[in-house]
């Protein structure tokens, strides 16, 4: 027994000892003075080492886009990092493939600046800005979901419809970390000095900031336009949408701009919810439904009034019932990783091909 105990007590020491040079050595190494960042060959910044890629160039006001806020969880921050970028470590290796890792892709967020490095960024990304922007009006619109309305004053930004922003959250009374974190734009893009978000409480960093600490008249800073996801103005077919929860946010985008550019395409928007008390925004949604070749279909898989007389179950089950050829469709899904996967196994069962699928998961 006393054996253990000895043993015990000096692996623990061993432990503390290298935990102690680790942390000296980082303070010592981790000093790494004034480095040169090249970026496209073309833009050079004089910055300090010690920090990540990531935060060195948004010191420099240039937003990569980085949902999860630096934590090596989202792999939205990708760059090129062609010269002094080190090895690839282990906390980026599930976000990257073969052929990325070959190509000199790295997580931003991940890689530190220690020497000169040569980076390289999608042009597009120079014009992401960051605004501040002051909260115009604030509303509930379910118990666990609000609509945020920010104004840019004599700002614009420039975004497609689908499109996201990140939102910094400051440190606030029980958080002392600032983070940033992705929102859909829920706003017509014929409207550029003002920002719409519908932010649903998860009890996360941000989400607890927006519900219980911002309010009217305060300021925020707002970086973007982002992401992938936008509608495309392609064959003129027949769309489908589809979302849950907060997911309706670059769906409603999308819809006010067709309304505001009068494309009359056919158009199904399934919503899925699990009660009534869920379903929000219903009269904008029936507008859409005067003005537009559009249908909307909320389907709940928990509501057990019999008030309810619309759709029960869930979304996939509602587009089997709605969609039965599915070829000439276009769809446009948001919501949770779970329900995308199931809503695109549908699609793909009912004929809508695979390119014709765009989603924003979150
Ligand atoms: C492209 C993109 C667009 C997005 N658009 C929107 C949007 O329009 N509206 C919106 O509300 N969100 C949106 N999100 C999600 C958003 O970015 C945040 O992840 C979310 O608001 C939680 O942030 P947080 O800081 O409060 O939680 P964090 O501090 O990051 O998370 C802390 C903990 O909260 C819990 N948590 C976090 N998120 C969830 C969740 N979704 N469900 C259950 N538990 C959770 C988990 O336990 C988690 O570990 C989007 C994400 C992406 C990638
Ligand atoms: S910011 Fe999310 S992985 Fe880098």
């Amino acid at each position: 027994m006393e054996v253990i105990i000895q043993t015990a007590l000096i692996v623990t020491a061993i432990a503390a000892i290298l935990a102690a040079v680790l942390t000296l050595a980082d303070r010592t190494v981790g000093n790494y003075g004034q480095v040169t960042m090249v970026i496209n060959d073309d833009k050079e910044f004089t910055v300090d080492g010690g920090s990540t890629v990531l935060s060195t160039l948004i010191n420099e006001k240039v937003f990569i886009p980085s949902a999860c806020g630096g934590k090596g969880s989202c792999g939205y921050c990708k760059v090129k990092i062609t010269e002094g970028g080190g090895p690839v470590i282990a906390t980026e290796k599930p976000w990257l493939t073969e052929e990325e890792i070959n190509d000199n892709v790295r997580l931003s967020c991940q890689v530190k600046v220690k020497n000169d490095i040569k980076i390289e960024i999608p042009e597009e990304l120079f014009n992401v800005k960051e605004y501040a922007a002051i909260v115009e009006s604030v509303t509930q619109l379910t118990p666990t979901i609000k609509k945020l309305r920010f104004f840019l004053g004599d700002e614009t930004i420039n975004f497609k419809p689908g499109q996201y922003v990140q939102l910094k959250a400051p440190a606030y009374e029980g958080n002392d970390e600032e983070v940033y974190r992705a929102y859909s734009v829920a706003s017509s893009i014929s409207e550029p000095n003002y920002i719409e978000l519908l932010i649903g409480f998860t009890g996360g960093i941000a989400t607890t900031y927006v519900h219980h600490h911002l309010k009217e008249g305060d300021t925020v800073h707002i970086n973007g336009p982002y992401g992938d996801f936008y509608y495309h103005d392609d064959d003129g077919g027949p769309i489908i949408l589809a979302g849950a929860g907060t997911g309706m946010a670059p769906i409603l985008s999308i819809l006010q701009h067709m309304s505001d550019n009068d494309i009359q395409r056919e158009t199904t928007f399934f919503f899925g919810a699990r009660t009534m008390e869920d379903l929000f925004l219903t009269e904008q949604l029936k507008k859409f439904e005067e003005n537009l070749n559009f249908k909307y279909i909320p389907t709940l898989s928990r509501e057990e009034s019999p008030d309810w007389t619309g759709e029960k179950g869930r979304v996939p089950a509602a587009i089997e019932k709605y969609i039965t050829d599915g070829a000439p469709y276009s769809a446009y899904l948001c919501g949770s990783p779970a329900m995308i996967d199931s809503i695109v196994e549908s699609l793909v069962k009912q004929g809508v091909a695979e390119e014709k699928i765009y989603f924003d998961k979150f």
